[in-house]
C-alpha cells in the first residue's frame, strides 16, 4: 500500500460534528418526559417553523430510510402508487420499506436524468395509470430526492414543475432530503425556498450523513400528513422514547448555521475533485458534481488500482465509483485521490 486508508466510502462513514456530541452532553441532565413530551422537543418545533418560515410539525427518527417509509405511509395509501427515480433510495436501497410500512404502498420508477424524475415523465405516468380502476393502485405521490443518488440537485423550478403536475393530480410530494443540507449550499436558497414554497408536503430532513450521530427527521409541511404519522411511527416502533437527545442533536446541526458549514465543506471538496479529475483522459462523470458526491467512470483496471493503493470507495456498474465527500474530507484526501489520477493518466 503505498499510503494510508483514504476513505471515500460514503458519508456515514464519517465522524460525527463535535458541536452535536457537546449538544448530547449539555442535554444529559435532570428528568424530561418521554417519547417528544421534553422541552428540547417542544423548542425543536418553534426553532423549525422559524426556520422554515412557516408551521410544521418535526418528528425525529431514527435512520433516513425510516423517514422515508413513514413520511410516504402517512402521504399515500396501501394502494397507492409512489412515482420516484430509478435510482431513487427508496427503489434502490431500502428493502421495499415503503410497501412494507405502506401497508402495500408501490413504488413506480418513471424517467429523468441524473437521479431526477421529470414532470412530463410524471404526467405521463399519471396518465395512464388507471386513475378510478379498481384493479389499479393508485397515483398517491412523488418521491424527488435532493441531492439526486448520482451527486446531482434538483433547480428549484425543477421542483416547482414536478410539484404543479402532482399538486394538479392529488398527489403529495415527498423529498428525501438525506443530503438536503448540500443541495441548499449549491443552490444558495432558503429551506423555504428549497422545499414548501416549491410544493414539497413532507420532508425527510437528513442530519447522521451531515455531521449527526443517531437521528435524522420527517418535516411535515402540509395539513393532513403530520395527523397520523404519530400512529405510523409508534406502530413501527419509531418513536424515541429518550427524544431529548434526537431533538438535541438536530437543535445543533441547524444552531449557528452548522448544517450548511458541514455541508458546504463536504461540497467544496467534491468541487474540488471534480475540477482536478474532469480534466483528465479517460475520466468521465456520470452526472454533474453538484452536491457531495461524485459518480466516475473510468477504465475498471482504474478502480482495482485504486484499491490495490489503499483508497476505499464504493463500486457501482462496472466501471463506475462512487466517491463520497464528507465535511470531514481532509485536504490530504484530496490531494491523495486527484495526486493517484493524475500520475496515472500521466503513465498512459
Ligand atoms: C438519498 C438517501 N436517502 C435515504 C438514505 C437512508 O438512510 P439510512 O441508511 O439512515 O436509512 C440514504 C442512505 O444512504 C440515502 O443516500
Amino acid at each position: 500500500m503505498s499510503h494510508p486508508l483514504v476513505d471515500f466510502r460514503s458519508d456515514n462513514c464519517g465522524r460525527a460534528a463535535p458541536e452535536l456530541i457537546d449538544a448530547l452532553v449539555r442535554a444529559n441532565n435532570d428528568t424530561a418526559l418521554g417519547y417528544g413530551g421534553d422541552a428540547l422537543t417542544a423548542s425543536l418545533q418553534k426553532r423549525f417553523a422559524e426556520l422554515f418560515e412557516t408551521p410544521v410539525r418535526v418528528f425525529p427518527v431514527p435512520t433516513g430510510t425510516a423517514a422515508n417509509a413513514l413520511a410516504l405511509a402517512a402521504s399515500a395509501t396501501p394502494f397507492g402508487a409512489v412515482y420516484c427515480s430509478p435510482e431513487a433510495h427508496i427503489q434502490t436501497s431500502e428493502c421495499n420499506a415503503t410497501g412494507f410500512f405502506g401497508s402495500g404502498t408501490k413504488l413506480v420508477p418513471i424517467a429523468g436524468i441524473h437521479g431526477k424524475v421529470s414532470p412530463e415523465a410524471l404526467e405521463g405516468a399519471i396518465a395512464v395509470a388507471g386513475k378510478g380502476l379498481a384493479h389499479k393502485s393508485q397515483p398517491a405521490a412523488v418521491n424527488l430526492v435532493q441531492a439526486t443518488d448520482l451527486g446531482a440537485v434538483y433547480g428549484i423550478d425543477e421542483i416547482a414543475a414536478i410539484s404543479q403536475v402532482a399538486h394538479a393530480h392529488g398527489l403529495k410530494v415527498h423529498m428525501d432530503g438525506a443530503r438536503l443540507a448540500n443541495a441548499m449550499v449549491r443552490l444558495g436558497c432558503t429551506p423555504a425556498q428549497a422545499t414548501w414554497r416549491s410544493g414539497v408536503d413532507v420532508l425527510s430532513f437528513g442530519v447522521t450523513k451531515n455531521g449527526g450521530l443517531l437521528t435524522d427527521a420527517i418535516v411535515v409541511f402540509t395539513p393532513g400528513v403530520a395527523e397520523d404519522l404519530g400512529f405510523h411511527l409508534r406502530r413501527a416502533g419509531l418513536v424515541w422514547s429518550k427524544m431529548r437527545f434526537a431533538s438535541a442533536q438536530i437543535m445543533a446541526y441547524v444552531a449557528d448555521d452548522l448544517w450548511l458549514r458541514l455541508a458546504r465543506q463536504a461540497n467544496d471538496a467534491a468541487s474540488e475533485i471534480a475540477a482536478q479529475l474532469e480534466s483528465l483522459p479517460g475520466v468521465t462523470m456520470a452526472a454533474p458534481v453538484q452536491a457531495n458526491e461524485l459518480f466516475v467512470d473510468t477504465a475498471p483496471a482504474n478502480l482495482a488500482g485504486l484499491e490495490s493503493a489503499g483508497f476505499l470507495f464504493q463500486r457501482r456498474a462496472p466501471g463506475r465509483a462512487r466517491f463520497v465527500c464528507r465535511w470531514d474530507t481532509s485536504e490530504h484526501d484530496i490531494a491523495a485521490l486527484t495526486g493517484w489520477f493524475r500520475k496515472q493518466a500521466a503513465a498512459s
